[in-house]
């Protein structure tokens, strides 16, 4: 049943305990999709909130970013960090440009090919961006599907199979797969997080086999994450 299928259950979960964040609102489009992962690639969420905003206003295209020098855009970066995102990002929007006419596709292999996207930021892109269902897995995930799925405290370092065991969570409806996508990652960011994970604010603590097994600690090497 629906109410003890974890997907679902997260789904429902997500709509009342997710952060209002401002790339999570109604009509922010693909572009503000694709700045927002690249700056939280590396930097805390509280911290690109309001570069974020700055960078939409200003240049809410990507013809509006690509015609900006690197010398401002490593400005307005600010104290992101690795200030090489920003030329990676003006890339990327010059070849939104050049190859896209403009525009951010939504074909996970096209965003791939953009400098500075990676298989998770051209996922996270195409499911929060284009609304389309596809598995979504960064650290964050990793950590809740081994938890729940396998029973152990920690990911592994990435394996082949994440893709796979997040899919196979998701709910069929397409809609609310790509709600999933983004609970399981709020999830693993505010209640299922690494050192002190808050079971008992879990909606699916009675589904987690790392729960049911008693949370044994990890075991073998030093984590590396
Ligand atoms: N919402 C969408 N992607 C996110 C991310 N990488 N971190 C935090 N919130 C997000």
């Amino acid at each position: 049943a629906a109410d003890d299928d974890p997907g679902e259950v997260l789904v429902d979960w997500y709509a009342t305990a997710a952060r209002d964040l401002p790339w999570r609102r109604p009509g922010v489009d693909p572009w503000g999709v694709l700045v927002s992962e690249v700056m939280l690639q590396q930097t805390p969420v509280v911290r690109v909130e309001p570069v974020w905003r700055q960078w939409m206003a200003r240049w809410p295209t990507p013809a509006a970013l690509a015609a900006v020098s690197p010398a401002e855009l490593i400005r307005a970066w600010g104290k992101l960090g690795y200030p090489r995102r920003a030329l990676r990002l003006r890339e990327a929007a010059v070849a939104l440009v050049e190859r896209h006419g403009g525009v951010v596709p939504p074909d996970v292999t096209a965003l791939e090919a953009l400098p500075g996207v990676g298989t998770y930021t051209a996922r996270a892109v195409a499911c929060f961006g284009h609304g389309q269902p596809q598995p979504v897995v960064d650290t964050n995930v990793r950590r809740v599907v081994a938890r729940l799925v396998h029973g152990r405290a920690e990911a592994a370092p990435a394996r082949s199979a994440d893709l796979a065991d997040v899919a196979a969570l998701a709910p069929t409806d397409p809609a609310r797969a790509v709600r999933f996508a983004i609970a399981v990652m709020e999830l693993g960011a505010l209640v299922c997080v690494a050192r002190t994970p808050r079971c008992g604010a879990c909606p699916v603590r009675n589904a987690c086999a790392w729960r049911q097994a008693g949370c044994p600690a990890a075991d073998g090497p030093p984590r590396r994450v």
